[in-house]
């Protein structure tokens, strides 16, 4: 009989304590459901915070403690723009939202990052270091962490939703991904931003404010060398997501799984668009014989308003 080694690939929790403030709910349903379920690992690939505060950083904690999942073995956690810069989240944010971007302290919300999810990373955490690029190894699979967030540039990175991977990150990753050590493991890359060509939905059913603002800045610059690179360093398989778009597609010899908690309803590509009782995320499946596949999962949602104490509740039982 062939087991497998199953991951569930969240991304783009968005939880804040301001705004949003259902995402809090969603992301206790999906992990219930997911430890429910037996998952073998959880990636989440950036975005986890809303606004990139401590308030946020502080609730995703209390709910990754409370499923014991602060742990190596059981999740992995990349960096999105959010996480460091926020996001517009009311109409009066459009005018002062660069000037915000401007003035948050790159290094500082990385590190933030770094502390409140110190448990899941290899030991450079603890040196004060970047954590990113990282690598870890769990069950048949190589996990690279990579950090695509991009420098505010008044230009060319105005809302902070761009994505650049830095010469020092990329020639780390090369090193990584071409050692010995990690040869004969699936090979999997964490990284927020996407590969595919972004498809902009309609700006009619749900589709958010700061949604269609960021859709004017979406993009991974040097987006080419660096799928070259993965593809010639024997990537086996990229998980992302920023785009709120769900989708599995293959490039380069590589599978993609893009996730999204809350997809858009519209987007050109989403054949069974989630409903408001429906919470999505992808299934990364690697099989003893080392296939991977990737499938589009949906976990059940209580109805907006459900309290977290129910939740709680429910959980016990
Ligand atoms: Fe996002
Ligand atoms: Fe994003």
């Amino acid at each position: 009989m062939t087991s497998s080694f199953r991951i569930a690939h969240i991304s783009d929790t968005h939880v804040s304590p301001e705004y949003n403030r259902h995402n809090v709910v969603k992301l206790k349903n999906l992990l219930a459901y997911v430890v429910d379920n037996k998952y073998d690992h959880i990636a989440i690939t950036g975005d986890i915070t809303g606004n990139g505060e401590y308030g946020g950083y502080r609730s995703v904690r209390r709910i990754l403690k409370y499923f014991n999942l602060l742990d190596y073995e059981k999740l992995s956690v990349t960096i999105g723009n959010h996480d460091i810069f926020g996001g517009v989240h009311r109409a009066e944010d459009l005018f002062t939202f660069g000037g915000r971007c401007r003035l948050r302290d790159y290094e500082a919300q990385v590190k933030m990052f770094e502390r409140f999810f110190k448990e899941t990373f290899p030991g450079k955490a603890y040196k004060g270091e970047s954590v990113f690029p990282f690598v870890k190894i769990v069950g048949p699979v190589a996990f690279i962490g990579l950090n695509s967030i991009s420098r505010f540039h008044a230009i060319w990175n105005p809302v902070g939703s761009n994505g650049r991977i830095e010469d020092n990150q990329l020639e780390e990753v090369e090193r990584i991904l071409l050692h010995p050590s990690i040869a004969a493991l699936k090979k999997i890359v964490l990284i927020h931003h996407h590969f595919n060509k972004y498809q902009p939905h309609s700006d009619s059913l749900g589709t958010t404010l700061y949604h269609k603002f960021e859709a004017q800045t979406l993009k991974l610059y040097g987006k080419s060398r660096v799928e070259e690179l993965f593809s010639k360093s024997g990537v086996d398989a990229v998980l992302h997501g920023h785009t709120h778009i769900e989708g599995i597609y293959s490039r380069s010899g590589m599978m993609f799984s893009s996730a999204a908690l809350n997809p858009v309803r519209d987007g050109a590509d989403i054949e069974e668009p989630s409903t408001d009782s429906q919470l999505s995320f992808n299934e990364v499946s690697v099989s003893d014989e080392g296939l991977i596949v990737v499938s589009k999962r949906r976990a059940a949602v209580l109805p907006k308003g459900t309290s977290s104490r129910a939740l709680d509740w429910k959980h016990h039982i």
